[in-house]
C-alpha cells in the first residue's frame, strides 16, 4: 500500500476538558483541531464535569469540521472512527462516544473504542515512528500518573506497573500553585517561577525507595502547604520561586527515578513520557540526564501532543485498523474507570 491508499482514521477525544479531533493516515498526522473549556473551569480551580460535558457538546461538530477543513478532506474520505472510551469524566466521555458512533454509522465505517492512556503513548509514533517492543511509558497529567509496560500497542494490552495512590502529578502542581496564589492550571506558572528559584528546601520524596512503581504526591502537597503556612504565621515573606523550584525538583526526582528503575527492572531500553506534565522543563531535563546515564532512549512528544488531543486517539485507532484489529460494537459504552 502506498501512503495515500492507507486508511484515514478520525480520532475523537473528550475524556476531560479538551475536545480533540485528529486525522491520521498510516503513521502520519494529517490535521488536528482542539477546543478547550479550560478557561471556564479556571475560577473553580479544577475541571467541573458538567461544564466540560456541555462544552464538548457545543464544540464537537465544529471541531470535526475544522480538522477536515484543515486537511482539505470531506466526511466521505474517513475510513474509520476512533474514540476515547475511557477512563475519564463519565459525562464528557459520553459526548465523544455518542458522536463517534453517529459518525461511524452515518459514514458506514468501523468504530474503534480506545483506552486514553494507551492513546497518550501511541501519539509518540506520529513524531518518532514505531515504538520498540516493549517500551516503558510514564504518563503524567492532571488526571493520571502511571508507569506502564507497553508491548504491541495495537494488539496487546498495556500492562500497569504502578500508579499514583492519591493525587496525580498535575493535580499536585495545580494545588500547590493555588496555595502560592498562581492561576489554574498550575503547571506552567510553577515551571516559570521555578526557573528563578533555588531547589534548596528539602520537601519529601514519598515512596521513593519503596521498590514499587507507585507514586504519592498528596504528602508533598501538604508539606509545601505547612512550610508556606509556617512562614506566613511568622510574618516572614514566602520565597515563591524557591518553593516552586523545590517542589518541582521533588516531583521530577521521584518520577524520573522510578521511570528509570522500571526500565531497568524490565530490561527495557526505551522510555516514552506523555501527559500534560511532560511539558515540564525540569522533568524533561532530568529525564534526559538520567536516561542518558542509564543507556535508555528517551522519547517525549512535542508539548502540544503531550496534553489531551485528538491526534493521539487517531494514532492508536490507525495502529489498530492497520493491524486488522476487530472493530468495537456500536453499543460500545463510555467507561469512566476503564481498565487497561
Ligand atoms: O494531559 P493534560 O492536558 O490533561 C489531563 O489532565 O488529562 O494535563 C494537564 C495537567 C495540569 O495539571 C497542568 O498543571 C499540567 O498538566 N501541566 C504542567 C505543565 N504544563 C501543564 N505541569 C508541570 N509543568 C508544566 N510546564
Ligand atoms: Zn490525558
Amino acid at each position: 500500500m502506498t501512503g495515500a491508499d492507507r486508511p484515514l482514521v478520525l480520532g475523537i477525544e473528550t475524556s476531560c476538558d479538551e475536545t480533540g479531533v485528529g486525522l491520521v493516515r498510516g503513521g502520519t498526522l494529517i490535521a488536528d483541531a482542539l477546543a478547550s473549556s479550560v478557561d471556564e473551569h479556571a475560577r473553580y480551580g479544577g475541571v467541573v464535569p458538567e461544564i466540560a460535558a456541555r462544552a464538548h457538546l457545543e464544540a464537537m461538530v465544529p471541531t470535526i469540521e475544522r480538522a477536515l477543513d484543515r486537511a482539505g478532506l470531506r466526511h466521505r474520505d474517513v475510513d474509520a472512527v476512533a474514540v476515547t472510551a475511557g477512563p475519564g469524566l463519565a459525562g464528557a466521555l459520553l459526548v465523544g462516544v455518542a458522536a463517534a458512533k453517529a459518525y461511524a454509522l452515518a459514514l458506514g465505517v468501523p468504530l474503534h473504542g480506545v483506552h486514553h492512556l494507551a492513546a497518550h503513548v501511541a501519539v509518540d509514533t506520529l513524531e518518532h515512528g514505531p515504538l520498540p517492543r516493549p517500551s516503558v511509558a510514564l504518563l503524567v497529567s492532571g488526571g493520571h500518573s502511571s508507569l506502564l509496560l507497553v508491548p504491541d500497542l495495537a494488539t496487546e494490552p498495556v500492562v500497569p506497573l504502578g500508579a499514583t495512590v492519591d493525587d496525580a502529578a498535575g493535580e499536585a502542581y495545580d494545588k500547590v500553585a493555588r496555595l502560592l496564589g498562581m492561576p489554574f492550571p498550575g503547571g506552567p506558572p510553577i515551571d516559570a517561577a521555578a526557573r528563578e528559584g533555588r531547589a534548596d528546601i528539602a520537601f519529601p520524596r514519598a515512596k521513593a525507595g519503596d521498590g514499587t512503581f507507585d507514586f504519592s504526591f498528596s504528602g508533598l502537597k501538604t508539606a509545601v502547604a505547612r512550610w508556606v503556612e509556617a512562614r506566613r504565621r511568622a510574618g516572614e515573606p514566602v520565597p515563591v520561586a524557591d518553593v516552586a523550584a523545590s517542589f518541582q525538583e521533588a516531583v521530577a526526582d521521584v518520577l524520573t527515578a522510578k521511570a528509570v528503575a522500571a526500565c531497568r527492572s524490565r530490561g527495557v531500553d526505551t522510555l516514552v513520557i506523555g501527559g500534560g506534565v511532560a511539558a515540564n522543563s525540569r522533568l524533561r531535563a532530568l529525564a534526559a540526564q538520567r536516561c542518558e546515564a542509564a543507556g535508555i532512549t528517551l522519547r517525549v512528544p512535542r508539548p502540544g501532543l503531550c496534553t489531551d488531543n485528538g491526534a493521539m486517539v487517531a494514532a492508536l485507532g490507525s495502529l489498530r485498523v492497520e493491524a486488522g484489529v476487530e472493530p468495537s460494537p456500536l453499543d460500545l459504552p463510555a467507561t469512566s474507570a476503564l481498565a487497561l
